[in-house]
């Protein structure tokens, strides 16, 4: 224990034998870090570094650079209550909250907003809703959204629609069918509201008309509901039967209407109207961005066989060698539309800034007696017709004016009934003979 904490002897001879490091020279201290980084090609690979973020960063979508919500900047104004309002247009200085969202949306490249998209990258297609897709105008219009690229959810309880207008989309995985039905409430994130589901026509609205006014309100406020929640803009398929047997000819949409509220039609004609006044409180009160399309008679493959439609009703007879059934003296008045001219009036409206209502219809007016003339003449010339008293609150004229979608849709009607007709007559044929062949005799 002493000699540890005594001894000290052998630390001069240990100093002696150690290595001692040269003395610092001060100029190393400086050029040691330079030279450091001059070796190995250091100075390049910084640089290529620096080049890559810059490149990265110029790049970026122009809208990640200013990523506060519009909706935060701006405060919310209830839309005047025009017609054709526009949702910037005069009067109206703040954008709507659903407007914001999907216009946020657009800006981070889902909608094609213009700004700035690293090449290359395509435009995304939008996710859309299609409530009643499965249905004769439904499934048109979701052949035309999945061939311009969107993604599309079709929304149907199958009342009237079915699934083989959509089977050919089947295996598609932009396409997506949920049996639903809209009277309850269904939350799904999506950039669009095609609300279109509701039986249309007289026989199916009148078989349960309790069902068909809840379909109407319940089905468009859920639907409303959820366009206001995701930020979806809405849009509502209404109908000319809102003009009720009208006063004034041919229909504008200022046109207030003349219903009966308590006939067998009011289920279908009140329901459509206060689903078009719920629209417009949705977009006044809660700043959904919503159109509205007040449809006039429609017609093409894939409509419903035997569902009361004139148009169907008078080939699908025709086809079988029945009499044509004409309601009344056959002198009331209809206009034809064809389902593609009417799709693409929706789309247009869809994608147009203009609220509505529009007219899309054809303005092209036909008696029952003409029209059941043009199915002879591309059926069946010996087709006799039967009348029949009509029905109750059969309106006596129906005409679209439609200035104001030629105005500011650019939309007009293309397809004449002499030219469509044909088209849905070989669908039917198929469908009530399984003949592919145009012209075949089913008898
Ligand atoms: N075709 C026309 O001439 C015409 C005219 C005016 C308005 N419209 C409107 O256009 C829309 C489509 O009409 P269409 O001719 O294709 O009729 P349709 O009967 O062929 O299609 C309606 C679709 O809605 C579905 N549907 C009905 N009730 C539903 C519910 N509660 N929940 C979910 N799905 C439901 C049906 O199963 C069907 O697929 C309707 O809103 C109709 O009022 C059509």
């Amino acid at each position: 224990m002493s000699s540890e904490l005594i001894f000290r002897g052998h630390d001069n001879q240990h100093h002696a034998d150690m290595y001692l490091p040269k003395a610092r020279k001060p100029w190393l201290s400086v050029t040691r870090p330079i030279r450091y980084v001059l070796r190995e090609q250091r100075v390049v690979f910084v640089l290529v570094g620096i080049a890559i973020a810059t490149i990265f960063f110029t790049l970026l979508p122009s809208s990640t650079s200013s990523p506060v919500p519009l909706q935060y900047e701006q405060k919310f104004e209830s839309v005047p209550d025009v017609y054709f309002s526009t949702e910037s247009g005069s009067g109206s200085t703040a954008l709507s909250h659903g407007r914001m969202e999907y216009e946020q949306r657009a800006r981070f490249g889902q909608v094609n907003s213009g700004g700035k998209v690293p090449l290359g990258l395509k435009r995304k297609g939008l996710r859309i809703v299609v409530t009643g897709g499965a249905g004769f105008v439904g499934s048109h219009l979701v052949d035309r959204l999945i061939s311009r690229g969107d993604s599309v959810i079709v929304v149907d309880n199958f009342f009237t629609g079915r699934k083989e207008n959509l089977m050919h989309h089947f295996g598609n995985p932009r396409f997506e069918l949920i049996r639903h039905d809209v009277v309850e409430p269904l939350l799904l994130e999506v950039d669009q509201i095609y609300h279109l589901a509701c039986p249309a026509s007289p026989v199916h609205y009148k078989f349960n008309p309790v069902k068909t006014i809840k379909t109407n309100v319940v089905g468009t406020l859920n639907m409303l509901g959820l366009a206001k929640r995701v930020g979806a803009r809405f849009l509502l398929t209404s109908t000319s039967e809102v003009y009720g047997d009208p006063l004034q000819h041919p229909q504008v949409e200022t046109y207030w209407g003349n219903v009966n509220p308590i006939g067998v039609r009011s289920c279908y004609d009140e329901g459509k109207r206060t689903a078009e006044t719920l629209t417009m409180d949705y977009h006044r009160g809660a700043g959904v961005a919503v159109r509205i399309a007040r449809i006039f008679n429609t017609y093409g493959p894939r409509m419903c066989i035997d569902d009361g439609r004139v148009v169907s009703n008078f080939v699908a007879q025709a086809l079988r060698k029945e009499p044509m059934t004409v309601y009344g003296d056959g002198k009331q008045t209809r206009s034809f539309q064809y389902v593609s001219d009417l799709v693409e009036g929706l789309m247009r409206l869809m994608e147009g800034e203009h609220v509505g209502p529009f007219n899309l219809g054809n303005p092209g007016e036909f008696t029952m007696l003409e029209l059941a003339q043009v199915v002879q003449e591309t059926i069946d010339p010996n087709a006799k017709i039967e009348f029949r008293p009509n029905t109750e609150d059969d309106p006596h004229k129906r005409k679209p004016d439609i200035s104001r979608a030629k105005e500011l849709l650019d939309w007009e009607p293309t397809i004449s009934l002499r030219k469509g007709l044909p088209l849905m007559v070989s669908d039917f044929r198929q469908r009530i003979f399984g003949d592919h062949k145009d012209g075949a005799n089913p008898a």
